[in-house]
């Protein structure tokens, strides 16, 4: 079954074509430089640069997986969340195709699209269940109880800012560029992750959830003294920044995840996903941890798994499809930018 996906949730317009929910034909993604220099997503600017773009990148898709309109089975489309205006050309899109082209369409939950990333290039067999998946995004930070690829059930949640978002605030306070996640691990390789000491936010004894926001504080605080006192940013202090930050986000993760492995002894996977799960230094710490308890862990395949992609809103349609033959006989979606998993 070749499902064509679309994926316009924030800033990037991504078009792909996914056999049998992991076997990816194409995956193809139109990023939106022109937000970097405001130091976050600007709606305005990223509804009308996904309008101009949807079309050509749906070509560059079908020319990569050199395919055609006959060889579609389904269309899937991130229904929400995310920005509005955002989704509206993703769900327009599919929604007018799927009339045009007598396909039918399957919406898509963006967060299930990052829990199956995971099984984009893997075997369905190299997936044992209940599994975890620790969910971390610009907009999100979760964990969730995986019974199988449908039944998701929500552990805990960021109760302010998400991982992601504090990398990006990270980043923009250092006036380093956006998105924040990959320039502040880059420095942070060169510092000292011991230079600066950060609060470890684990809220109450038991909880899963996550608070980053007094993170986000502390590192104002550094940073604003050190322009008081010095004038501008070294790169040494840069880097220390980074370093320490990024310590003390893997702090915070490895010991929820502790917690977690404690409360559900019953689970052998974890899944790391979510644009942060492309970061080195917190998949080395996680490992360390998940090997404590002998589990496994994984993270998608490709680091273009990670980010936002239209690959894994494919494999959550055809997982989706399995379960409920149903929900691939729709005609038109409608965006939701609020939307419970
Ligand atoms: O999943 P994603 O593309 O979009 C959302 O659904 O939010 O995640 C984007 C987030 C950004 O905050 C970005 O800074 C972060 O993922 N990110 C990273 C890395 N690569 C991307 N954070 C830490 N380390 C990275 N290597
Ligand atoms: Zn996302």
């Amino acid at each position: 079954m070749n499902i064509l996906a679309f994926e316009t949730s924030c800033d990037d317009t991504a078009v792909a074509i996914v056999k049998d929910g992991n076997h990816v034909l194409a995956n193809v993604r139109d990023a939106q430089p022109d937000h970097a220099r405001y130091g976050g997503v600007v709606p305005e600017i990223a509804a009308r640069l996904h309008s101009e773009h949807w079309r050509g990148t749906l070509e560059r898709c079908f020319s990569e997986a050199n395919l055609a309109w006959d060889d579609i089975d389904s269309i899937a489309v991130t229904q929400g969340p995310g920005l509005q205006t955002s989704l509206l050309t993703g769900t327009s899109a599919a929604s007018f195709l799927s009339l045009l082209y007598d396909k039918p369409v399957i919406p898509v939950h963006h967060i299930h699209g990052h829990v199956l990333s995971s099984l984009l290039d893997r075997d369905f067999a190299d997936i044992t269940f209940p599994y975890l998946a620790l969910t971390v995004s610009g907009g999100h930070t979760s964990f969730y109880l995986c019974a199988n690829f449908t039944d998701i059930q929500l552990l805990g949640t960021t109760r302010d800012d998400a991982a992601g978002e504090a990398f990006d605030k990270c980043a923009k306070m250092l006036g380093l560029s956006y998105p924040g996640g990959p320039i502040v691990s880059q420095r942070a390789e060169q510092g000292d992750r011991r230079a600066f000491k950060l609060p470890r936010i684990l809220l109450e004894k038991e909880t899963l959830d996550f608070s980053f926001s007094g993170l986000k504080a502390s590192l104002y605080r550094i940073i604003e003294t050190e322009k008081e006192q010095s004038g501008e940013l070294s790169d040494e202090f840069i880097n220390n920044v980074c370093a320490s930050f990024e310590f003390i986000v893997g702090e915070i993760f490895t010991k929820k995840l502790e917690r977690a492995l404690e409360k559900y002894p019953e689970v052998q996977q974890i899944h790391f996903v979510g644009g942060v799960s492309a970061n080195r230094y917190l998949r080395e710490q996680l490992q360390v941890c998940a090997d404590q308890y002998g589990a496994e862990i994984l993270w998608p395949m490709q680091s273009a798994y990670c980010t936002d992609n239209a690959a894994m809103i494919a494999a959550a349609a055809y997982v989706n499809v399995q379960k409920n033959a149903k929900a691939g006989a729709l005609t038109f979606i409608d965006a939701q930018h609020r939307l419970a998993l």
